[in-house]
C-alpha cells in the first residue's frame, strides 16, 4: 500500500511523476472544493509537499490527524507553523545548500540589473528609441559599499560573488558570524546608512517583519538601491513604495513581495525598479535538485529513518 501525501502547489512533471510513482498524490490545487477535498482525504494523507511561500498552517495539519511529515520545496519555514508541528512530532523538512546558489545569483542580477538600467536599456532598444531620444547614464556596481542583512548561507554567497565586484561589504545579523572578515553593523539604520546597495537575505518570520522601514529607506538615501531575494514581508512594501515613488532612494530589485503574486501596481510604472514573479530558484537544475531532496526525506521519513534535511 501507497502512503498517502497532500501535495500543495507544483513541481517539475518529472518529479512529480516519481513522487506519482512512490506515493499517491492527492493535488490540493486541484479540487474544486478544497474543504470537502480535506475532509475526504484528510483523514488518509501522511505527508504535505509544499512551497516555501504556501507552507502548511496550523488549520491545514488541524484536518490532517495522521500527519508525519511536511516537506517544504524551498528553505523557508515562516509559512509553517513550527510550533504546532513540533508540538504533534510532525517533522518539517527543507532543501538548503542546493538553492544558494541560485538566490545569490538572483541578488546579483537584480543588483546589477537595477544599478546598471539594464530592463530600461531593454525597452529603449525594443521600443525603437535607440538613435532617436536619449537614455540617462546608470550607476556603477563594480566597488559600491554593500550591506548584506542576514549572513546566512545565502549572505555569505552573495558576499562571495560581491567580492569579484571590489565591494566593501557589511552585515547585520543577530549575531557576529563567525569565520568571515565582513564587518557587522548590528543596526539595521546604521548598515544602510553605510551601504550603497542593500540587499535582504534574511530568513522571513515574526523576528524579520517589516525591520526594513521607512528609517532603513531613509538612511540608504537617494542614490541607494535595495535589493530583496528573502521574503516580502521583511520590508516595509508601503514605505517601500513611498521611498521609490518620492525618490528617497535610488532604485530597487525585487524578487519577493508582501502578498504574492500581488505585486503593488505603482511599482509596475517604476524605471528604477526591476520586478521579478519570486524567481531566485526557479532553474531547471536548482528544481530537479531541490525536488529529489523533497523525495530523499520524504522515503527517509516513510523508511523511518532520519530525514536528512529536517528542521524539526
Ligand atoms: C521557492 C522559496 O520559490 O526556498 C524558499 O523558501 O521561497 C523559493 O525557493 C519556493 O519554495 C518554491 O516552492
Amino acid at each position: 500500500m501507497k502512503c498517502e501525501v497532500l501535495l500543495i502547489g507544483s513541481m517539475m512533471p518529472e518529479l512529480e511523476a516519481r513522487l506519482d510513482a512512490d506515493y499517491t498524490v492527492h493535488r490540493l490545487a486541484q479540487a474544486k472544493d478544497k474543504e470537502a477535498f480535506l475532509a475526504e482525504v484528510g483523514p488518509r494523507v501522511r505527508g504535505i509537499v509544499t512551497g516555501g511561500v504556501t507552507g502548511a498552517s496550523r488549520a491545514l495539519m488541524e484536518k490532517l490527524p495522521h500527519l508525519g511529515i511536511v516537506a517544504v520545496n524551498g528553505i523557508g519555514t515562516d509559512a509553517v507553523d513550527l510550533a504546532y508541528a513540533r508540538s504533534q512530532g510532525i517533522r518539517v523538512t527543507t532543501t538548503p545548500n542546493v538553492l544558494t546558489d541560485d538566490v545569490a545569483d538572483m541578488a546579483m542580477a537584480l543588483l546589477l540589473a537595477a544599478s546598471r538600467q539594464i530592463c530600461q536599456g531593454d525597452r529603449y532598444v525594443r521600443e525603437g528609441r535607440w538613435g532617436k531620444e536619449g537614455l540617462p547614464l546608470a550607476r556603477k556596481v563594480t566597488g559600491k559599499k554593500l550591506g548584506i542583512v542576514g549572513l546566512g548561507r545565502i549572505g555569505r554567497a552573495i558576499a562571495k560573488r560581491a567580492e569579484g565586484f571590489a565591494m566593501p561589504i557589511a552585515y547585520t545579523d543577530v549575531t557576529e558570524i563567525p569565520g568571515v572578515h565582513y564587518r557587522r553593523i548590528p543596526d539595521l539604520v546604521e548598515l544602510a546608512r553605510w551601504a550603497e546597495i542593500l540587499v535582504v537575505a534574511a530568513a522571513g518570520g515574526a523576528q524579520s517583519r517589516g525591520i526594513v522601514n521607512a528609517a532603513v529607506l531613509e538612511a540608504l538615501g537617494p542614490e541607494g538601491i535595495l535589493v530583496n531575494v528573502a521574503r516580502g514581508s521583511i520590508v516595509d512594501e508601503a514605505a517601500l513604495v513611498a521611498a521609490l515613488e518620492e525618490k528617497r532612494i535610488g532604485g530597487a530589485g525585487l524578487d519577493v513581495f508582501v502578498d504574492e503574486p500581488h505585486v503593488p501596481e505603482a511599482l509596475w510604472q517604476m524605471d528604477n525598479v526591476v520586478l521579478q514573479p519570486h524567481r531566485a530558484s526557479a532553474t531547471v537544475e536548482t528544481r530537479i535538485a531541490m525536488g529529489e531532496l523533497v523525495l530523499a526525506n520524504l522515503a527517509a521519513h516513510f523508511d523511518g529513518r532520519e530525514p536528512p534535511t529536517a528542521v524539526v
